[in-house]
């Protein structure tokens, strides 16, 4: 039976074969780095096994030059946490906007104000926030900005790529993101802050020749289309579409398969994101005025999202019945709770006692629609009904 994946990363099969071929060369990671040091604007980086671990760097980088605070959103992905574990830094959590899912600003105020020495700023979802405005902020009070980028699918902000602003900016290649290899991920450095860090960083241990990498293509290529996504879907251990918290492990480089997938599939990404945006712009007209249900969307005229997914806001009082009708539609909920309320994060806490009522409401309010190529007509019909039906007073 059709099953839409919630997202789908581009891959071609000659990307895959390319793969294939790095196995057995152990080559391909160079061009990589170059390739992705020219999209987003940095000075230097290094290519990691996962954006985890990238960020894992990032943040250990931070402590060892004596800023051991770091803020992040109460709403994001709880691979923060376990990056934050496995660099032992302190957490501050600052509130998050529903709506347009920016930083709370008199949330982020206060953290700044409680000592945080380092800001994690993150694009979620394809909706970027206004990491020009963050950057900003932080030169201001000599916080280190580093730019979760691993959702920001082909976003802008200013005219410029999202991804092109923290002193540190982190990337991943893994399923269901702008761009993948199977796994992966980047730390990228601008600025004399962000490259003087990363120089203190280190050679990683190598990453491997990555033929994992390959399966995990070549199955997210056949699997993840829908006529074939039910049965990944129905595999309870590979947790397709939940969000997990998953304790660290050491970082490495990344392997040479994951890498030259990367690097093959990049041209691919104009054409998807093209697909992305049509179908947002289609489902937010489709989003009736009256309705329970309210698209996430930028509030800024010189930003542009890349839409991995279309994030929407769904009333209470329909959210039993929009999750029950969810079904094969790719339709997803969010993240299932604040960041405050992952069990690992609270003996970091600076303050256990703090409350997020922007990220609680994401918690139970936040649903994703999927806007990738793979869709057909008739999915979209199925999308803009569901949208359709979650009248105020619809009881499903
Ligand atoms: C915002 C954000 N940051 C970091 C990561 C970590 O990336 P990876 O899965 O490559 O470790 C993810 C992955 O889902 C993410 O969504």
């Amino acid at each position: 039976m059709r099953t839409v994946p919630p997202a789908r990363s581009p891959i071609a099969p000659s990307s895959i074969a390319r793969g294939a071929t790095a196995v057995f060369t152990a080559g391909g990671r160079r061009g990589l780095l170059g390739s992705l040091l020219e999209l987003y604007g940095a000075d230097a980086g290094l290519l990691a096994n996962s954006g985890t671990a990238a960020l894992t760097l990032a943040l250990r980088a931070a402590r060892a030059s004596g800023r051991d605070t770091a803020a992040f959103p109460a709403y994001c992905c709880y691979d923060l946490v376990t990056a934050a574990v496995g660099a032992g830094v302190r957490v501050l959590l600052y509130d998050v906007v529903p709506e347009t899912l920016e930083p709370d600003e008199s949330s982020l105020e206060r953290v700044l104000d409680r000592g945080a020495r380092v800001l994690v700023g993150a694009h979620l979802f394809g909706v970027p926030m206004s990491a020009d405005r963050l950057r900003e902020r932080c030169l201001e009070s000599d916080v280190l900005f580093i730019e979760d980028a691993a959702q920001e699918a082909g976003s802008h902000v200013a005219g410029r790529r999202a991804g092109a602003f923290g002193s540190f900016t982190v990337l991943s290649f893994g399923r269901g993101k702008g761009l993948t290899g199977g796994s992966g991920g980047a730390l990228l450095a601008r600025d004399d802050h962000g490259t003087d860090l990363l120089r203190g960083i280190g050679d990683l241990s190598p990453g491997g020749r990555g033929a994992g990498d390959v399966a995990t293509a070549t199955a997210l290529w056949v699997l993840g289309r829908p006529a074939l996504f039910g049965l990944p879907r129905a595999i309870p251990g590979l947790h397709v579409g939940e969000t997990v918290y998953r304790p660290p492990t050491e970082p490495t480089g990344i392997s040479a398969a994951a890498a030259s997938i990367v690097r093959a599939n990049m041209r691919l990404l104009p054409g998807e994101v093209d697909a992305r945006s049509r179908t947002a712009t289609d489902l937010i007209a489709a989003c009736p005025p009256d309705s329970s249900v309210r698209p996430v969307r930028p509030h800024r005229d010189d930003v542009e999202a890349g839409w991995l997914r279309l994030p929407v806001l769904i009333d209470d009082e329909v959210v039993a019945s929009a999750a029950a009708t969810a079904g094969r539609l790719g339709i997803a909920s969010g993240y299932a709770k604040p960041l405050s309320e992952v069990e690992a994060v609270r003996p970091l806490l600076v303050d256990p006692a703090g409350t997020y009522p922007g990220a609680s409401r994401l918690a139970t309010a936040l649903f994703t629609l999927p806007t990738h190529g793979w869709l057909s007509e008739r999915d979209r019909d199925a999308l803009e009904r569901w949208l359709g039906g979650l009248k105020r007073g619809a009881t499903g």
